[in-house]
């Protein structure tokens, strides 16, 4: 049997260059080897796209220079089918999964549009508030698209939201520039902190003592859509930042999370309607707060979830009965079966 050729593409001019090399890592080591080869594509920090053999062990042993910048035209007909594994702006955001569309190259995970509405939460907080879809209360800020009038009105409406206030900015991941505020007198400098990252800021009230919960999906269309088990998230700090989700190791994890099989039941539900709204598909895994009377918020959608080893998509997957390796055919398949 002929082998399926896989792209893998990671790495990035992103703040989450090094978690998308750990994801690629995840990728390459489980991936069935018997019915794929895999190419290794390396977006260096300055935006270089880099290959050659053993990319990713070329990286670790610091020999960046044994790789060869990438020839396009020769790698539309090396490949079948792309793997992108980039977290955040540029990876996650539909700019890559727009290139590989306009290339006419198959890709796994959400197409240009479910990636870009997915990253700006933003967009993605209306659109699910549209659809009755529970979520904290937000407020946005937007210098660029606001105007002077729209900006007081703002002003006084944070001043009605309930401390304490997560502060984060609309277009990141792992956490990065986010902040929790308990005091209006902090706000102005979490403000600054997320505009580091984006200039699109989001205001958004606390579920306090939230149960972080996380599910894993994938599919293309309603009919094949499928929702993993949850598992819970006890993060180690006030919340699950970024030191907590890459660095402190001290985050707990619940798998599958001890709720009530009605309480499993709505969670998946909202996670495969929220999924299909947002236009995702492939795969997303999408995040939960629930308050302490178990009321379920949406978090978020991560279309480009962590992929390493010990990352939470292929470990809900896991206790839901499909290994990592099993899990990768599954994703490139429906790659490979996506009509648009
Ligand atoms: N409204 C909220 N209430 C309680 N905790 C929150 C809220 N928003 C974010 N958090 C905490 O901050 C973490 C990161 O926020 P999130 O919106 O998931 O951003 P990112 O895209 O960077 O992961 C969450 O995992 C959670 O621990
Ligand atoms: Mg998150």
């Amino acid at each position: 049997m002929q082998k399926i050729r896989v792209a893998v593409f990671f790495g990035n001019v992103s703040p989450e260059h090094e978690v998308s090399c750990s994801s690629a890592e995840g990728i390459i080591q489980n991936i069935n080897r018997s019915r794929f080869s895999v190419k290794e594509i390396y977006i260096d920090k300055k935006g270089r796209f880099l290959t050659g053999r053993n990319v990713l062990k070329s990286i670790n042993c610091g020999e960046k220079n044994k790789l060869s910048q990438l020839n396009l035209n020769k790698l539309i007909h090396e490949i079948d089918v792309a793997f992108p594994v980039l977290h955040g702006q540029g990876g996650e955001d539909g700019a890559i999964q727009g290139f590989l569309q306009t290339l006419g190259i198959p890709f796994v995970g959400a197409s240009v549009l479910a990636s870009a509405l997915c990253l700006d939460k933003t967009i993605f907080n209306q659109l699910m508030v549209v659809n009755k879809i529970f979520k904290p209360k937000f407020i946005i800020l937007d210098n660029e698209r606001q105007t002077a009038d729209e900006r007081i009105w703002i002003s006084k409406e944070i001043k009605k939201l309930q401390l304490p206030l997560f502060v984060k900015p609309a277009r990141a991941g792992s956490s990065v520039g986010i902040s929790k505020v308990k005091h209006f007198i902090d706000l102005k400098k979490a403000i600054l902190k997320a505009k580091n990252y984006d200039q699109k800021i989001i205001i958004e009230e606390s579920v306090e003592d939230a149960i972080e919960i996380e599910v894993s999906v994938f599919g293309n269309t309603a009919r094949d859509v499928k929702v993993s088990l949850p598992g819970r998230i006890i993060p180690g700090a006030e919340f699950y930042t970024y030191n907590d989700k890459y660095k402190d190791n001290k985050t707990r994890f619940e798998l599958p999370a001890r709720l009530s099989k009605r309480k499993i039941a709505e969670i998946r539900r909202v996670a495969k309607r929220a999924y299909l709204i947002a236009n995702c598909q492939g795969l997303a895994r999408v995040d939960f707060l629930l308050n302490k009377d178990k009321k379920v918020y949406l978090n978020e959608i991560n279309t480009l979830p962590g992929f390493t080893s010990i990352s939470m998509y292929p470990k809900l997957w896991r206790i839901s009965g499909l290994s990592f390796r099993q899990l990768l055919t599954k994703l490139i398949h429906l790659a490979l079966k996506r009509k648009t």
